[in-house]
Order: C-alpha cells, then structure tokens, then sequence
C-alpha cells in the first residue's frame, strides 16, 4: 500500500491560529505524545476514510489528529480526566453561549455548604467562591453523557490549577496534580497562605470565548471518531471497519498509572475523594500484572485492526517497559519485522522539570509496516 494523503493536514502543534490548532492542545496531562508523531503516522501510513485507532489515546492526540485529516477514529481511554479532554476536544459542544449558560446555571446552583473547605488543602487551593462553584459542579454535571456539560467539565480540569493567574487555583503545576501535603506544606513556605480571588464564572466565561474565537475543529469529511470510556481491553466494540493504523504509546511500567497525577482534577469530576486515599504507589509495577494488562489490550486491538495494518507504538527505552511491549507486539506483528528506531528525548521531561534527575534513557517508537511497504528502507535497530 502507498500511503496518500489528499490534503496536507494543518498543523496543530504549534499557534493558536486555526480552530483546529487551538483546540488540539485542550487538556493538560502526564506524557502525551506530540501531534506531530500522530499526524505523521497518519500521513504515512493511512488514507482519508480510513480508521486509526489508538486504545491507549490519552487525552486524545491521535484521534484528533485523525479527525482533522478526514479518517475515521476509534480510541478508548481508562482515566476519567483524559477521557473527558479526548471526548471533548472531538466533539465540543457547538454554540459557546450553551457552555456559558450553563456555567452560569453550576453558579446559581451552589449551596452554602459548598464554599465551606473540607480540609486544609480545599482551604488553601481554592477561594471560596471556586471551592462553591467545583462542589456544584462535582454533583450537577453529567459529563458523561451530555455533550454542553462535558464541554463545560473540560474547561474547569483544564484551569483548575495552574500558576497565578492563570488558573481557578492557588500556585500549582498546570499539568500534575502533586500530593496535598506537599502543597500544603509549598503554600506555607512560599508566602501563599491565601489563596487568590477567582470569579469562575467570568473568568470561566472569558476562555470559552477565547476556545470558540476561531470555531470549533471541523471533520474534513463525514468522518466517524468513537472514544470511549473504560479498559480498551473489553471496550473497543464491534468491528463494522477495521483499522489501517494503530498509532499508540501504553502507560510506562514504573512511571505513574495517572492516577495520582490527575487526582485532583479525577476530584473535580467526582471521581475521587477530597483527598487521595488509593495507593499512588500504583505505577504498574507489577510486571506480572504489566504484562498481562498489555496482552489482553493489544489483543484486543490487533481483532479491531486489518491484519495487514501499519502499527506505531511509542514506549519507554526502559526494559521494564521496552521488553515486555517488544514481544508482545512482535507476536501480533505475525511474521512481519517490528523496526525499533530511539526517540531520545529533545527536551525536558516532565518529571525532569520537577526536579527528577533520574538517567532518562528516552522512548523507543515500535513500527510493523504494512507488507506491501517492507521493501522500503527504514532504520532497524532490531
Ligand atoms: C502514555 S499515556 C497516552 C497519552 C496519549 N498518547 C496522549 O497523547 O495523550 C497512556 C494512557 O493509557 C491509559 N490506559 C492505561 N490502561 C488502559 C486500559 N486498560 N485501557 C484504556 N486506557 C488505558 C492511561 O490512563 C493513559 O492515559
């Protein structure tokens, strides 16, 4: 197969000029990969109408990416907080005056109770006004099934904590949510015993206009994008077409299980308690568990795609994550080579930003061409 795209497909990575650009990076989250890795592998190996799938799609870079290039998406997504990004960036609400309206309804719905903070960390992070507002929102919002109220959800965990400004909180990483004893403990060192002064609404109201200022992405043709909500391994759903690109990068053994980086924004979405209670020590360490996790959701995306299809998998350079992914996705590759070409790291890592200088060995990117493209020379490192 040659690959063939019809139309050069804008680019999102980077401005805020086109609809498309502007909603891309919707969604702040731990290791997502660039647009730019989805977008080639789309290009490359895939035609408009055709289906990429990504069973591990974050908060959807490569069914976006799809989307916008006119092919068809299906992807699936655990966390809740990626899920609501994905979903959204895919399919905002139409009209920016519904979101508001509706932002406006999450205000007048707040009760006394819910400007009062239930722990010292709610005390510090939020003022009372947004602590109201993210208690009514937590209880009226049914993100999960109405297009206006996810679209309004995903606004809220995209500013629920930032720097000052820029966000409904108190001083706080954008992208992680770190441990309310450590911000706790950060606020008081650092001269933020007082959280500031947040209208949510209007300052709510002001980044739907800026989100919506260009429109809303538009599907270059009457392309299907299905994201769903769960463990890809039981919920990527029938076949009725079958993809011809699985462009995906799994959780990494060891790093996190996203969980207690978005804890605070799972909270937001009554997802999770005021406080973490689960064991953020979860990071997928278990190989055993690791193994058996990627085996079951692989499986199931090799029955969702054509056996011929092209297969791009970015994972850690770690063997406790490269040597479990590599055989894996070899066996289902079924004869064809899988090419291991380093993806070392161009810059800063989030985790290194934080203060980890642990060795970053970098990212492997795993490609299974299509048969009719092997005869093509490309970089083998195994
Ligand atoms: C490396 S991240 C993917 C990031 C994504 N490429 C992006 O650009 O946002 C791996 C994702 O897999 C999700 N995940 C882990 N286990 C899953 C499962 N069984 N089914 C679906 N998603 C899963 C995690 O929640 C995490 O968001």
């Amino acid at each position: 197969m040659t690959a063939a795209a019809t139309k050069p497909i804008s680019d999102c990575g980077v401005g805020f000029a086109t609809p498309e650009a502007r909603w891309a990076r919707l969604g702040p989250y731990y290791a997502m990969f660039p647009f730019s890795f989805a977008q080639d592998a789309i290009d490359r190996f895939t035609r408009p109408g055709d289906l990429v799938l990504d069973p591990f799609c974050g908060r959807g870079t490569a069914p976006y990416a799809a989307m916008v290039a006119g092919r068809d998406a299906l992807a699936c997504e655990i966390n809740p907080v990626a899920w609501v990004y994905a979903a959204t960036k895919t399919a905002p609400a139409p009209d920016p005056e519904t979101v508001k309206y509706r932002i406006g309804e999450i205000a007048e719905s707040t009760l006394p109770e819910d400007r009062e903070p239930r722990s010292e960390f709610q005390s510090l992070a939020f003022c009372q006004t947004v602590l109201g507002f993210l208690h009514a929102a937590r209880r009226e919002l049914r993100w999960r099934y109405d297009t206006i109220d996810r679209t309004v959800a995903a606004l809220i965990l995209h500013y629920l904590h930032s720097k000052i400004p820029q966000g409904l909180s108190n001083q706080m990483r954008h992208c992680r949510s770190m441990s309310p004893l450590y911000c706790v403990r950060w606020w008081n060192e650092n001269g933020y015993e007082t959280p500031p002064e947040v209208d949510p609404v209007s300052f709510l109201n002001t980044r739907v206009d800026w989100r919506y200022q260009k429109g809303i992405p538009l599907r270059s043709h009457n392309s299907g994008v299905t994201v769903a909500l769960g463990d890809s391994a039981t919920n990527l759903g029938q076949a009725t077409q079958l993809a011809r690109l699985v462009v995906t990068s799994p959780p990494y053994s060891g790093v996190t299980d996203y969980k207690a980086d978005s804890w605070l924004r799972l909270w937001a979405i009554g997802e999770g308690p005021p406080l973490p209670k689960w064991d953020s020590k979860q990071k997928h360490v278990d190989l055993a568990a690791y193994r058996k996790m990627l085996c079951r959701v692989l499986s199931a995306t090799g029955q969702r795609a054509h056996p011929d299809a092209a297969w791009l998998v970015r994972c850690d350079a770690r063997e406790r994550t490269f040597d479990v992914v590599l055989p894996i996705l070899a066996e289902i590759a079924s004869g064809r080579d899988v090419d291991v070409t380093p993806a070392p790291f161009r810059r800063p890592t989030q985790t290194s930003l934080y203060g980890d200088r642990a060795s970053k060995p970098g990212e492997m990117d795993l490609l299974v061409l299509p048969r009719a493209m092997t005869d093509q020379p490309t970089a083998r490192a195994g």
